[in-house]
């Protein structure tokens, strides 16, 4: 079995922490248990580009459960946790090929060693697994009979691709799934985005202005999150409706180059390029804390901080010092990769129990219905989406009610008024 990791010596350690995830992942142990017996997946080869957390791991048990032989590669260059990596191949006998700081290269090299077994599906988190295979030869995806994909940043690319008619399989976007993105977006990233500042800096958030580009379902949850320590939540936004959504949740918007002058802690969360950029570090205040939380690196233009800047070091375990020609110094954390997962341990498992059983059923659904599928970005099935979110109420021990007759005739006639 080929891997590459940074330490087998690590697995015990792994083996722990990803026994701590699974208990706070009943909806995926639910699934497990039934894909053991039925096998759906069986025969298959499945290439995940994930980020190599505790919580990958449970899935990848029950990837394997389903029958699945797994090979996995990470989908960030610092979100791997080395001690899951090693866990995995000891434990698991699943092909790992990633290492928590690797380099580009090294990340892309990864990646072909993931596509070297000739993969039958492909499950991303970003698209650049399926990019990777989109940009080389046919042979690469000559097995893939379809795909599934994790967040915003990868479904928009996918769509992208499809839109120019060159998506080459089916691909669900189980990030649109209401169970994924209404939970994992907005509270798995609300709280890991404040965790990893908080374990990168040891800042008080409390009477800090945090300033958050982006108000999408992420940036709502750290906002919602950082103004419950205490900081005064400052949003920075391009849509209409989400500045004014984000006025109304009592949080002041200005645009960037505003907020600028004024913030002690930055975070990223739009998925767009350059947001925070060479002109406004220039007019940052002494001290000021930058970091991202949206899938690539790409929000903080680093480059144009590094032109700026007369030296550079680092300081504490993430944290880079940029000291400007005039002597202030901003703090660069976790090389603008995913603070959650480069600083922190990325979302809790009691969140993304729901966003990897979008996966695993998303990757039996396409076992079972590849063949009706065309070259398309498809939704999570409703009532896959549904029964999780069933499944993850009856684990909590939550009840809920049922309409009665007289209410659902109700609710299908247009004759009563008041
Ligand atoms: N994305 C965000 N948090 C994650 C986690 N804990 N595991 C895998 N992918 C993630």
């Amino acid at each position: 079995m080929k891997y590459d990791i940074k330490d087998i010596k690590l697995a015990k350690k792994g083996k722990l922490r990803i026994e701590w995830a699974s208990n706070n992942m009943p909806v995926l142990n639910l699934i497990k248990a039934r894909f053991l017996k039925e096998k759906p997946l069986k025969g298959l080869k499945v290439a995940a580009c994930l980020h190599v957390t505790t919580e990958t791991g449970v899935l990848a048990e029950v990837l394997k459960a389903g029958g699945a032989q797994v090979f996995i590669c990470a989908s960030n260059p610092l979100s791997t946790q080395d001690d899951v990596a090693a866990s995995l191949v000891k434990n698991l006998k699943v092909s790992v090929f990633a290492i928590k700081g690797e380099d580009t290269k090294t990340y892309y090299n990864h990646m072909k060693s993931a596509l070297i077994a000739k993969p039958d599906i492909t499950m991303d988190d970003g698209a650049d697994l399926v990019s990777t295979i989109h940009q080389r030869k046919h042979s690469m995806h000559s097995n893939i009979i379809g795909g599934t994909e994790e967040t915003t940043t990868g479904v928009i690319r996918l769509k992208a691709l499809a839109c120019q008619g060159k998506l080459r399989y089916p691909i669900i976007a189980v990030n649109d799934a209401l169970t994924k993105h209404l939970f994992d977006n907005r509270y798995g990233t609300g709280q890991s985005t404040v965790d990893g500042i908080i374990r990168a800096t040891n800042k008080l958030i409390a009477g800090s202005n945090f300033v958050i580009s982006g108000y999408g379902w992420c940036g709502k949850g750290v906002a919602m999150r950082a103004k419950g320590m205490g900081a005064k939540v400052i949003v920075v936004e391009v849509d209409p409706l989400r500045a004014l959504e984000a006025i109304m949740d009592g949080f002041n918007v200005m645009p960037i180059m505003n907020a600028a002058r004024i913030g002690d802690i930055f975070v990223t969360v739009t998925g767009d390029i350059n947001v925070i950029r060479r002109e406004h570090f220039k007019i940052m205040k002494d001290g000021a804390i930058v970091s991202n939380s949206g899938h690539f690196n790409v929000e903080l233009d680093i480059d144009g901080l590094r032109r700026i800047s007369k030296k550079r070091r680092a300081t504490r375990d993430f944290v880079e010092e940029y000291t400007l020609k005039d002597g202030r110094k901003i703090y660069l954390l976790g090389e603008g990769r995913l603070i959650n997962l480069a600083a922190a341990e990325g979302h809790p498992a009691q969140v993304m129990d729901m966003s990897f059983a979008n996966q695993a059923l998303s990757a039996e659904f396409m076992a079972k219905n590849y063949k009706k599928l065309r070259k398309q970005v498809y939704s999570v099935p409703e009532d896959i989406d549904k029964n999780i979110a069933r499944l993850k109420l009856k684990s909590i021990g939550a009840k809920i009610d049922v309409l009665t007759a007289e209410q659902k005739k109700y609710l299908a006639s247009w004759e009563m008024g008041t």
